[in-house]
């Protein structure tokens, strides 16, 4: 997925492949402008305010977030797009294009749809009522291989515990955790955010959740780089991990509540203003219409966002 010519590569993008809040509609990154504001509030309004953009597919997140803050919020923002594919052509040169998060800066750390593509691995129970490592070979064929141990066990007892019924699986979180908390501690004060396809512990999928995309389809996961390889986010484990690092607390809610509290409602406008101000009232039905999409029980409106404040009040959406 990563490797020279893996699907992250390709000059298409994730948007050529699937729909993120991201490419569903400005109003994503308006309401993230819109917390980036509120950070700026809390940090007293640094001089040099960061929006880190982390896994930022080609830019378009953090470029709509720049686009959108008041000239005077922009003027000090440093803008941070930090990705392992190439930086495309013709992105705005205020946007600096990075491997990895620059370390030690103010203000708000963003991870839209990250955390499912850290790779993870995952454990089935077999008949004997033991959870395996699933080994798996390029053309997608799966096999058992040893016992979980270690801190791979440890993870699963605490986060995902597995009954002894043959076929049961779970994601090994992990490696997220671990992302999750190295990615905080590149903030020196602020807020991380993550948003994802998202589990917590009262409601574990009993199969997993492994799956593949390409070409706007569902596909079978298979690890040739044909493909993106995603699996939904143990949220809680990474929000616990990050409280060890950052003891500020984190607090865990649906995507339709965040946005809710950064003023995306989704009403639909009063029908007499398509009599009074026609144009005015197509723009505000269709700008519903979007955020009716962000918010939608059953969709994006049911991703769970992460907020780990480091060193500042949690008073920023709610
Ligand atoms: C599902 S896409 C999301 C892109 C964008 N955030 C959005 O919401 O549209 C995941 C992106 O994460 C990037 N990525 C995965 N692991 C990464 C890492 N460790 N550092 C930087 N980027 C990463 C991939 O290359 C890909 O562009």
């Amino acid at each position: 997925m990563y490797g020279p010519g893996g699907f992250y590569r390709r000059p298409e993008g994730p948007a050529g492949h699937f729909r993120t809040s991201v490419h569903a509609s400005s109003l994503f990154a308006e309401a993230v402008a819109r917390l980036l504001c509120r950070v700026d509030a809390a940090l007293d309004r640094p001089g040099a305010l960061a929006f880190v953009d982390m896994a930022a597919g080609r830019g378009e997140l953090v470029g709509g977030v720049l686009a959108a803050l008041p000239a005077e919020v922009a003027a000090r923002t440093r803008a941070y797009a930090v990705e392992i594919a190439d930086r495309p052509e013709g992105l705005d040169d205020r946007i600096e294009w990075l491997p990895e998060p620059p370390q030690q800066v103010t203000g708000l750390l963003f991870a839209n749809e990250w955390l499912d593509n850290v790779p993870v691995d995952i454990a089935e129970v077999d008949s004997a009522g033991v959870p395996r490592r699933v080994l798996v070979r390029q053309d997608g064929a799966e096999r058992l291989g040893e016992p979980v141990g270690g801190a791979e066990a440890e993870w699963l007892a605490r986060w995902w515990p597995l009954p002894a019924e043959e076929g049961l699986r779970a994601e090994i979180g992990l490696p997220r955790d671990e992302a999750w908390a190295a990615a905080l501690g590149s903030l020196d004060r602020g807020l991380a955010v993550a948003v994802d396809y998202a589990h917590t512990l009262d409601a574990r999928p009993p199969f997993g959740t492994l799956t593949g995309f390409r070409a706007g389809r569902e596909t079978a996961p298979v690890p040739d780089g044909s493909c993106d390889i995603t699996a939904h986010v143990a949220l809680d484990a990474c929000a616990a991990r990050g409280t060890a690092r950052t003891p500020s607390g984190a607090r865990l809610l649906s995507q339709r509540d965040a946005l809710r509290a950064l003023g995306i409602a989704g009403a639909r406008p009063p029908l007499a203003l398509a009599s009074t101000q026609p144009a005015a009232y197509v723009r505000a039905l269709a700008s519903a219409g979007e955020a009716a999409e962000l918010t939608a029980p059953g969709g994006l409106g049911d991703f769970g966002w992460l907020l780990q404040p480091v060193g500042i009040p949690d008073a920023l959406v709610g």
